[in-house]
């Protein structure tokens, strides 16, 4: 159905790169029967990724053993260290075979890329003393579930430029049973780890990989910029997958997700600590995004959004039983923003509230808010939609003295399910319009005819023209 705005935007190369890689492979061929067994190739394949490498390595030329019970921090830690030689010349990736590879956390290095094979799975130690305890977000003040510090997440990365996380989809588990347990019974000391976190970096990309059971958040990229993560699977009972948190330019496509919170969370620090710290998420870009979030909703946007979110884009977005599509979550005291934010080609399949925007979501760091610091929602635009099954097709509530504007809602179709008894629409402290959407809206949102029809922007992100290229791995010869 969007077809169209994405062929204007991007997708120029594709069949270039085809044609290279068939090119390459035929080369390897011939290459291969003029030496014959002289030089047999031990390995090789392609991959797609923002840039390509001079270096390569195998985990196990490092000492890794994938038998899932035989600690790999090492090998991982010696091996990275080994390629970050290779920073300034050409870059390195690092392979890791097939097999169960236990792992407590490591660090990444600049122009590096991680690459799982297939069948390769990284395994979270069970043992917390693997974990070291880092310092909170600066735009959070504390740890999300403890005061004080947290644990450094399974894969960890600060102050870099051009990483990547790929493999066919290879699979990392959290095995964060141990945290869920920890933390339901309070005996957390810290906050819990997240399986990937990016911090102050730029050009990052996250594909091609199965996340499962990950301890809480999956994929947490902050304080970065230009983004990619694509072809995420991610399999998550009770946590939050992707959170984009202070960052420019993110473009996350293909993702599957199944989680017992919200889908995507957008975020941007929480009360006077993101206040202070002041840096917003803007040009996020979400699309071909499938989620399955009974309590929770697909895309949330805060409640921790302090530093302002602005310029979110989300299409093509299949809902399937999910609390809520669009959730806005702020309160009194987190001051910031979250204004143009445009969402279209939205289907939903049995969801609680279509929409719903929460003006009182409470939850502060500490009691040092400041009363005063009020959020700013406003130009929030949502259009060709259809949703069946739906209880409520809207609860929305601003904050009283502060209301929520702009807000615009088009050629939007929800099917009411027919046990529910609660009113469509429950409005207070917003303002806006809507044009073509049944069933008819509240009066906040006075219906304007066949006339409107809301916005989403034409021209191009930046990151939309970010193309993917065909790189290689060779092992060394046998
Ligand atoms: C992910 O995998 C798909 C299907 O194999 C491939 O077309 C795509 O280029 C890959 N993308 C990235 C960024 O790894
Ligand atoms: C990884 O980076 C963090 C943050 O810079 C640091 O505290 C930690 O010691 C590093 N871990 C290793 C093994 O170098
Ligand atoms: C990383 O970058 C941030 C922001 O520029 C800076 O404050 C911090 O000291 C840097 N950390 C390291 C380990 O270089
Ligand atoms: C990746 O693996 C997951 C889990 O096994 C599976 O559900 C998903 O379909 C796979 N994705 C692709 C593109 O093969
Ligand atoms: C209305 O939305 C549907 C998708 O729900 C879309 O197929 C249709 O083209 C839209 N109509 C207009 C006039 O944009
Ligand atoms: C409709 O939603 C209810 C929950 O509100 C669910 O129990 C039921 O299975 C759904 N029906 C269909 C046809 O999906
Ligand atoms: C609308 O929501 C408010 C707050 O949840 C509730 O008190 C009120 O009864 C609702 N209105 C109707 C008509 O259901």
């Amino acid at each position: 159905m969007f077809d169209g705005y994405e062929a204007i935007c991007c997708r120029i190369s594709v069949c270039v790169f085809e044609l290279l890689s068939v090119l390459l492979l035929l080369v390897l061929l011939s290459s291969l029967s003029v030496d014959g067994r002289k030089a047999r190739v031990h390995h090789y394949f392609e991959y797609s990724a923002m840039s390509c490498r001079a270096h390569s390595a195998s985990l196990t030329d490092f000492g890794g053993v994938g038998d899932g019970t035989t600690l790999n921090t090492e090998a991982f830690r010696a091996a990275i260290t080994h390629l970050s030689q290779f920073e300034s010349d050409g870059g390195s990736q690092l392979f890791v075979p097939p097999g169960n590879w236990l792992t407590g956390s490591f660090n990444l290095t600049s122009h590096f890329t991680l690459y799982l094979d297939k069948d390769a799975v990284l395994l979270a130690s069970q043992d917390v003393d693997n974990w070291a305890v880092i310092d909170p977000l600066p735009s959070y003040g504390r740890g999300r579930d403890t005061a004080g510090g947290r644990y450094i997440s399974l894969i960890f990365g600060t102050n870099l430029t051009d990483v990547i996380i790929t493999g066919e989809n290879g699979t990392i588990d959290g095995q964060g049973a141990l945290w869920w347990d920890k933390f339901h019974r309070r005996e957390l000391q810290y906050t819990r780890p997240y399986l990937i976190e990016i911090m102050y970096s730029d050009n990052i990309q996250i594909s091609n990989l199965t996340l499962v059971n990950s301890p809480s958040w999956n994929v947490h990229p902050v304080y970065s910029s230009n983004i990619i993560v694509q072809g995420l699977t991610i399999l998550a009972p009770v946590t939050s997958p992707n959170t984009d948190d202070s960052c420019l330019n993110t473009r996350i496509e293909d993702c599957y997700i199944v989680s017992g919170d919200d889908c995507v969370a957008v975020k941007s620090g929480w009360d006077e600590y993101g206040i202070a710290f002041g840096m917003p998420t803007k040009q996020l870009v979400i699309r071909r995004l499938t989620c399955i979030s009974p309590f929770s909703a697909v895309i949330a946007l805060g409640s921790e959004m302090s530093g302002g979110i602005q310029d979110v884009r989300a299409e093509d977005i299949l809902a399937i039983n999910s609390e809520s599509g669009v959730r806005i979550k702020t309160a009194v005291g987190r001051g910031g923003y979250v204004k143009d934010i445009y969402v279209r080609g939205m289907t939903m399949k049995t969801m609680k509230w279509a929409f719903w925007m929460t003006g009182d979501y409470g939850s502060h760091p500490d009691n040092n808010y400041d009363p005063n610091a009020i959020p700013v929602i406003e130009n929030i635009n949502y259009r060709d939609m259809v949703a069946e099954n739906v209880t409520m097709a809207a609860r929305l509530r601003g904050i009283s003295g502060d209301p929520f504007t702009g807000i615009c809602i088009s050629n939007v179709t929800i099917e009411i399910s027919k046990t529910s008894k609660k009113i469509p629409w429950n409005c207070s402290d917003v303002s806006g319009i809507t044009s073509g959407v049944v069933p008819k809206p509240c009066d906040l949102l006075p219906d304007q005819g066949l006339v409107a029809e809301c916005n989403f922007p034409t021209e191009c992100l930046p990151i939309e023209n970010v193309e993917v290229q065909t790189c290689s791995y060779r092992s060394k010869y046998l």
